[in-house]
């Protein structure tokens, strides 16, 4: 009796059993041939649906290298940060950063490079692909950065513009080329300028791309401009809602300049032929002719199409652009006070009460030396956790969580040799992000 219940109470375990691993194998099947059928990886012609994101971001995964855990790092985890951190001080460690040599071999299959190297081929979502980004990148050197720095933000509907240093070495010119060319929307600007430090060289390789850019075929609706030390802290998905809630509105730093600043337009400053230095001279200049005060801010900047448009056909900007080529750091100057001026698509009116520091702008987030402190004490942010150069934090990998809840697009500055922990987790991040934007890490 009780043999043949329990007899019969093993069968019909057993039937659950079987039930149960026939219709797992019955899923896993239409799954497999789901995969194998339609998240082909090499042949999208849409953005991905929900099952073939999670296969392709396997195939995409980028994996910061070593012990670390990113995830820990990202939260703020004391331990882990300064596990990493101590890291970067064994020599052993030291970053050595892939050479134009090993870029120039490694593009000659341009296929496998990108494949190799993980670069998002498709769009992710349809608010991105209607919602094209250009951007306008100079650079000078480390290759790697450049290319690390173009793989974070690369979307194939974007369009990209690279201005490289004339007088950078040819190796580095020619290892760009040799990425661009791997791209159908990467381009090297037609005309390249020797950039000296401080002169108007910094914003004429910014103005030579965006004209490039405007003579593109993508309707792209808002300019970004970077450098070599600059990485994203947004996915693309994130920087478009950021842009489209911008409403037309360009985003930069721009404020009533302290008093110091001002004889950098009052004088006229000259690059002596066949130096790379600008020195002031003792003539003076007349006042600039727009209808505002000049205001100051960063050559880092977030602008509308239509704003880059008027740079080249508003009267009032191209005299503006005519008087300030003769000046100290135009750049920092520049756009700061054309985005104050009434006439530029996406302004902001000159009044005090419309000035914006750049943390309150979106371009940038920059961690000055001077401003670092305690926060119960009222300073902006912490101590920089890597090291500074010209007075700006080269970030460490404890400033990564401070980093990534702040509404900037982008941070500077980088550097591997400083600390690639922090670039690392940043990558595998960011990637994550791209493939997961529901997921909070934090
Ligand atoms: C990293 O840390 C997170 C959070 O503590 C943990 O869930 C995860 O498993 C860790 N990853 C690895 C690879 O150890």
């Amino acid at each position: 009796m009780l043999l043949t219940r329990l007899k019969r109470n093993l069968c019909r375990k057993h039937l659950h059993t079987y039930i149960f691993s026939g219709s797992l194998l019955l899923f896993l099947t239409v799954a497999l041939i789901n995969v194998i059928t339609e998240c082909n990886i090499n042949n999208i012609n849409e953005t991905p649906n929900r099952v073939c994101m999670a296969s392709y971001y396997m195939t995409l995964i980028l994996t910061a290298s070593g012990e670390k855990n990113c995830t820990r790092i990202i939260r703020g985890d004391d331990n882990e940060i300064r596990k990493a951190l101590l890291n970067n001080l064994i020599v052993k460690n030291r970053k050595v950063c892939a050479s134009p040599k090993e870029y120039l071999d490694a593009t000659k299959d341009c296929k496998a490079f990108r494949k190799k190297r993980k670069y998002i081929e498709f769009s992710l979502s349809k608010e991105e692909v209607d919602f094209p980004i250009a951007y306008s990148m100079v650079i000078h050197d480390n290759v790697e950065m450049f290319e690390r720095l173009l793989r974070a933000i690369y979307a194939p509907h974007n369009i990209y513009c690279i201005h490289m240093d004339k007088k950078s070495p040819e190796s580095f010119q020619e290892a760009v080329r040799a990425i661009t060319s791997c791209f159908h929307n990467v381009f090297v600007a037609s005309k390249l300028e020797n950039v000296v430090y401080a002169s108007w060289s910094r914003v004429q390789a910014d103005l030579n791309c965006m004209k490039n850019l405007l003579q593109s075929k993508v309707e792209w609706k808002y300019l970004i401009n970077t450098c070599g030390t600059d990485f994203p802290l947004k996915t693309n998905a994130e920087i478009v809602s950021t842009l489209k809630s911008l409403n037309g509105k360009n985003s930069m730093e721009s404020e009533s300049p302290p008093s110091f600043k001002k004889r950098r337009w009052g004088y006229h400053y000259v690059v002596k032929p066949d130096t790379n230095y600008i020195a002031r001279t003792d003539i003076k200049k007349e006042p600039p002719p727009v209808p505002v005060p000049i205001f100051s801010g960063s050559a880092y900047i977030v602008v509308t199409v239509e704003f880059v448009k008027a740079l080249f056909e508003n009267p009032i900007a191209k005299q503006f652009i005519q008087w300030a080529k003769d000046t100290y750091s135009p750049d920092e100057y520049l756009w700061a006070t054309l985005n104050r001026v009434a006439v530029m698509p996406g302004y902001l009116p000159a009044h005090l009460k419309y000035d914006i520091s750049d943390i309150n702008a979106i371009a940038r987030l920059v961690k000055w030396q001077s401003l670092e402190g305690e926060l119960k004490n009222g300073a902006p942010y912490k101590q920089c956790t890597g090291t500074h150069r010209r007075e700006v934090c080269i970030y460490g990998t404890g400033d990564l969580n401070w980093m990534l809840q702040q509404h900037h697009l982008f941070a500077n500055k980088f550097d591997p040799h400083v600390d690639d922990n922090v670039i690392q987790c940043l990558e595998e991040y960011l990637r994550y992000k791209a493939f997961h934007p529901l997921v909070d890490l934090f």
